[in-house]
């Protein structure tokens, strides 16, 4: 599905970063949400889960802009909320993502990257996936990303994007080798239209009153841990996993 799956910079092999980690067939992840306000690095850690697990990414906000690139008639609606910084109808992201659900490739588990992001979608999620049609039978474990502030200002105004490979770098901490160029394939890079002080200081405002509940909904169910995203991506990777596993061991 478009826009699904893309890369981190030339930074990542996972495996190689963590192995002692539980790798291939004999771990089944299952479903793993990754929580955080604006360019906290869901993205950027999903694509390392995605290399080490071998599961599928969900990103909604990728999916989003695949239908807005596309001009469906879902991305000319989606791409004037995307802009204002807020958030597209639970329905609309909801049947979107029932219908990534169903495909084959989400039978080992998936990684959730944007969604559930408020507490209707929170639900919808919950009651969904405890059909039995959906595999694996595994409730799902949220992990929370926390950066500063000013940290995810930079990340947000430095990051940039290969339309090709869909590597993200970022011009302060992870810049390409030749500027505004992907070291992997050449393509230009480019910036997303919401990428803007302006419009992440309305994400923000969007994040604390919508998405901060789906936090406390997850904490409160102990399905449930907290990385430190304010290291470097690798350290980062580290402690994700770290708490997938231990989760896991729980949660199945
Ligand atoms: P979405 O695309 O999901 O955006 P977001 O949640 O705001 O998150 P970002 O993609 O901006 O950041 P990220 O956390 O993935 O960070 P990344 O890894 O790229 O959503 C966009 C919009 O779509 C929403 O505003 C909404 O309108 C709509 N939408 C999406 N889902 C929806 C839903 N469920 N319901 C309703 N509406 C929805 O990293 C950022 C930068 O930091 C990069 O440059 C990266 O290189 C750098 N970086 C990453 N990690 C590190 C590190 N450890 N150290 C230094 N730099 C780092």
């Amino acid at each position: 599905m478009d826009g699904a799956v893309g890369r981190t910079g030339p930074l990542t092999n996972s495996s190689a970063l963590h192995p002692t980690a539980p790798a291939g067939n004999d771990f089944l992840p299952g479903p793993v949400l990754l929580l955080g306000a604006p360019g906290v690095g869901k993205g950027t850690q999903a694509q390392l889960l995605v290399t080490r697990y071998g599961i599928p990414q969900i990103s909604t906000g990728d999916l989003l802009r695949g239908n807005i690139s596309r001009g469906t008639e879902l991305g000319l609606k989606a791409k004037e909320i995307m802009s204002a910084g807020l958030l597209v109808d639970d329905e609309i992201v909801n049947q979107m993502v029932l219908s990534r659900l169903h495909e084959k490739d989400t039978h080992r588990g998936y990684i959730l990257d944007g969604y559930p992001r408020t507490l209707d979608q929170a639900r919808f999620l919950d009651r969904t996936i405890a059909d039995p049609v959906f595999l694996p039978r595994l409730p799902v474990i949220a992990i929370s990303i926390v950066v500063s502030y000013d940290q995810l200002l930079k990340r947000i105004t430095g990051r940039r994007i290969c339309p090709a490979c869909k590597s993200i770098y970022n011009t302060y901490s992870n810049p390409p080798k030749a500027v505004g160029v992907c070291d992997l394939d050449g393509a230009a890079l480019t910036q997303r239209g919401d990428d803007t002080e302006p419009v992440f200081i309305e994400r923000m405002k969007t994040f604390d009153a919508q998405t901060a509940p789906v936090v406390a909904h997850y904490r409160d169910q102990g399905r449930f841990e907290e990385a430190d995203g304010d290291q470097s991506v690798e350290a980062v990777n580290s402690a994700v996993e770290q708490a997938i596993v231990k989760l896991r061991r729980t949660f199945r």
